[in-house]
């Protein structure tokens, strides 16, 4: 097939590119490095020894965007593209409306435009709000706590929307988990602006001495020893998922959602201890309070994703943070 990939510079898009080409698909990437930068293009290029094209574009310029649909063949997109940042989508809403949500329907004009039909979004775990029991499963309401949370809930309806009017239309949600871990090249990878908000990137940061200790937020939580328990799995699965889910697209139509996640909950000090063995380092560690927004407990229901996809993790939790920290180490090589 040939794939458009929105967002396809950023982690999680990178990874995904590098599965397509590795199963025989072509790309074509368009991402405006917002988040991201032009670099993962050559690396993901070093990873497979492929070619294709890519565009420095914006979903926000929607001429732009008719103008790559009208030079390419496109049989299927997979939209990363979209601002992820929970705090800040708190601080500037508009933007983050903006830009996930007008991107999102210019996507999809032009799409229907073009008469492309079958797409691959990238939804989250966070739509299943706080007011759900784990394990999360596909058909429970959905809501969300801030900005970025119903971006993703809002997608997901116009979606649903969108392939109820159009009989042709085929669209799979992949509601993601916790993804972590990176490309065993070490080349492309989790590589935030600023001080990074996620549990992985934040263990990287200190282990190789940028931040000065881990901060552990919420030791009084209902879990096995306090901490915060999520489902994280490693970004290689996730980009199979894709994969798998654009090939099931081939068959069907209608609207579809799977969790993408191990089914397994690891709480942080797990996730700490284990980095800490893998990777033979100790790391200081900075027992603070609850983060404002936190639940206690994420993890999916996998099996709706195995039985009629096909798809299932492969990779342990110490493939992820032996990955993760290759990935930061061969990064400040790199500097
Ligand atoms: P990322 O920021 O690394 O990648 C997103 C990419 O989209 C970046 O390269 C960015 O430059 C680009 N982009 C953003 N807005 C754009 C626009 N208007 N036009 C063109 N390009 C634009 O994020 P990621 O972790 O790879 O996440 C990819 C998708 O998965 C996002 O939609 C995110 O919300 C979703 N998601 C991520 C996680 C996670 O933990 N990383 C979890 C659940 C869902
Ligand atoms: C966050 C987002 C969520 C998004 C998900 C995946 C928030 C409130 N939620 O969820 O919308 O879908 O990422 O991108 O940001 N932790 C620490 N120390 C840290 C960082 C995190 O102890 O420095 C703890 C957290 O309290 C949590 C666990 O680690 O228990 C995982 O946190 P994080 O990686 O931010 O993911 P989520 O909270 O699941």
């Amino acid at each position: 097939m040939n794939v458009l990939v929105t967002g396809g510079a950023g982690f999680i898009g990178s990874h995904a590119c590098v599965s397509l080409l590795e199963e025989g698909h072509n790309i074509i990437i368009l991402d405006n490095y917002s988040n991201s930068s032009p670099e993962v293009i050559d690396h993901i290029k070093t990873i497979t020894g492929r070619t294709f094209s890519h565009y420095n574009c914006d979903l926000l310029d929607y001429t732009q965007l008719d103008t790559i649909f009208g030079k390419h063949e496109i049989d299927a997109v997979i939209h990363f593209a979209g601002l992820k940042s929970v705090p800040e989508s708190t601080t500037i809403p508009l933007t983050y409306y903006h830009n996930n949500l007008t991107g999102t329907l210019h996507l999809l004009q032009i799409m229907e435009k073009h008469k492309v039909r079958r797409l691959v979004f990238s939804s989250s775990a966070t739509v299943y709000g706080t007011n759900n029991v784990v394990p999360y499963e596909e058909s429970m309401p959905t809501s969300a706590t801030n900005p970025y949370g119903w971006t993703k809930v809002m997608i997901e309806q116009m979606l649903r929307d969108y392939t109820s009017a159009v009989p042709d239309a085929a669209v799979t949600c992949l509601r993601y988990f916790n993804p972590i871990g990176a490309h065993k090249s070490g080349l492309i990878g989790d590589n935030p602006n600023g001080i990074p908000n996620n549990l992985m990137p934040y263990v990287c940061q200190a282990a190789i001495g940028i931040l000065p200790s881990i901060k552990v937020y919420g030791t009084d939580f209902p879990t096995k020893d306090g901490t915060g328990v999520r489902d994280y799995l490693h970004v290689a699965d996730l980009a199979d998922g894709h994969v798998k889910a654009l090939e099931h697209l081939e068959k069907a139509k209608g609207f579809f959602v799977y969790n993408l996640g191990t089914g397994q909950g690891t709480s942080v000090l797990e996730l700490i201890d284990t980095f800490e063995r893998v990777n033979n380092i100790k790391l200081k560690r900075d027992i603070c309070g609850r983060r404002a927004g936190d639940i206690a407990t994420s993890f999916a229901n996998v099996n709706h994703a195995i039985e009629e996809i096909g798809w299932e993790t492969k990779y342990t939790l110490e493939d992820m943070c032996r990955d993760s920290w290759k990935f930061i180490q061969t990064k400040n090589k790199n500097k």
